[in-house]
């Protein structure tokens, strides 16, 4: 949790270079897809990999970059007529060509990360730091195995995490008095000038706990999650045969007003007190089940860390007029960058 709170406190600096003479960031998709790529791979490979730093470029900015292609091409070739089954059509070709960057890039950041664990000796039970090197004393799968699951891992992080920070500070900036209860919180729970987040800490900020789980259901990043049916069933008088594609709409179920009363408003205190589960399916943000999010616990406390740093030092406010346009790029993201006016609270404070 250490490396991943430094790397909120330093994609906070990131934002702080980033603004404008008034204070706006421009692209703050770009800042959060850094953060979520810095944050993840604190956890899967123990290190830094510089994406925080503008200058940074090379193998891990390539991951970033080419990873956001292929989720803007899976769209279109998920619901566009697929023509792509019988000619290799130029989004097919574009689409293969992110792929093979996003493989190859992320696996050259696992193999010298895995070469320099085996030079150190790392790779026992007493050192395990992350993810790669648990796998490698477990022994169970090959140096290949290991550096697809993480890059796979790389890929699930990358656009999910970002983008939910991402529309959980714009719906902050709509919701002032959200805005000021949560900091009230935060301001009381790790005080102004914390270096370090523990996991006590962590246990009390429960609003910002809510705040997120209510980010998720007005913008769940993934709008939908499927299953093949591997037996019979009926739904509502409808009969659907085994082997059948279902999909469950989240971004519906999130809306249904039996459950979620006024459903349309950012309302964090619906989550207080109940968990998750207690929503039953009402609640997909995550799946369901054996393949439910793997990643989930991991997402919560980068989120949980990366909203906690940037509100303890900004206020954040939306400065255009036009609303921003949610659409789909597999996940749910913004048609244009997505810009945000981030001012320092210890100089609105102070005037
Ligand atoms: C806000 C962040 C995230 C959201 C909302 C999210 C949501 C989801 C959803 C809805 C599914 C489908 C589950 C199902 O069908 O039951 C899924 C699957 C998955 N996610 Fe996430 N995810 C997030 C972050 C992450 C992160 C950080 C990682 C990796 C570290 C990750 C890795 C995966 C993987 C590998 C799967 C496939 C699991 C399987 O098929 O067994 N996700 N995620």
């Amino acid at each position: 949790m250490d490396a991943m709170d430094d790397v909120a406190k330093d994609t906070v600096k990131l934002i702080a270079s980033s603004r404008d003479s008034e204070g706006i960031v421009q692209d703050l998709n770009d800042v959060l897809f850094r953060w979520s790529m810095e944050s993840v791979n604190t956890f899967l490979l123990d290190t830094r990999l510089g994406t925080l730093d503008r200058d940074c470029d090379g193998d891990a900015m390539d991951t970033v970059t080419s990873i956001v292609g292929v989720f803007r091409c899976m769209q279109k070739l998920m619901f566009d007529i697929p023509l792509y089954k019988k000619f290799r059509t130029p989004m097919w070709r574009t689409f293969e060509k992110y792929c093979e960057k996003a493989v190859q890039c992320s696996l050259r950041i696992v193999d010298e990360r895995l070469k320099e664990l085996n030079e150190q000796g790392a790779i026992d039970t007493d050192k395990r730091q992350c993810l790669v090197s648990y796998l490698l004393a477990a022994q169970g799968l090959s140096n290949f195995e290991i550096s697809v699951t993480m890059m796979e891992l790389m890929v699930g992080s990358v656009e999910t995490a970002s983008n939910s920070l991402m529309w959980t500070l714009y719906l902050l900036c709509k919701n002032p008095m959200c805005q000021q209860k949560l900091f009230n919180e935060i301001k009381e729970v790790i005080g102004n000038d914390c270096d370090e987040i523990t996991p006590d800490m962590m246990n009390r900020l429960k609003y910002t706990k809510a705040c997120i789980k209510e980010s998720l259901r007005l913008y769940p990043v993934t709008f939908a999650t499927s299953r093949l049916l591997n037996e019979d069933i009926d739904v509502l008088g409808y009969h659907l045969p085994a082997g059948t594609h279902v999909q469950a709409n989240i971004k519906s179920l999130c809306q249904d007003e039996t459950v979620f009363p006024d459903p349309k408003s950012f309302v964090p205190e619906r989550w207080l007190n109940v968990r998750n589960e207690d929503m039953g399916v009402a609640n997909l943000v995550w799946g369901h089940g054996a393949r439910m999010c793997i990643g989930r616990r991991l997402a919560e406390q980068e989120m949980y860390l990366g909203l906690a740093r940037i509100i303890s030092r900004f206020q954040v406010f939306y400065p255009n007029t036009a609303e921003p346009d949610p659409v789909l790029h597999t996940v749910m993201t913004t048609a244009k960058p997505m810009s945000m006016k981030f001012m320092e609270r210890s100089q609105l404070e102070a005037a």
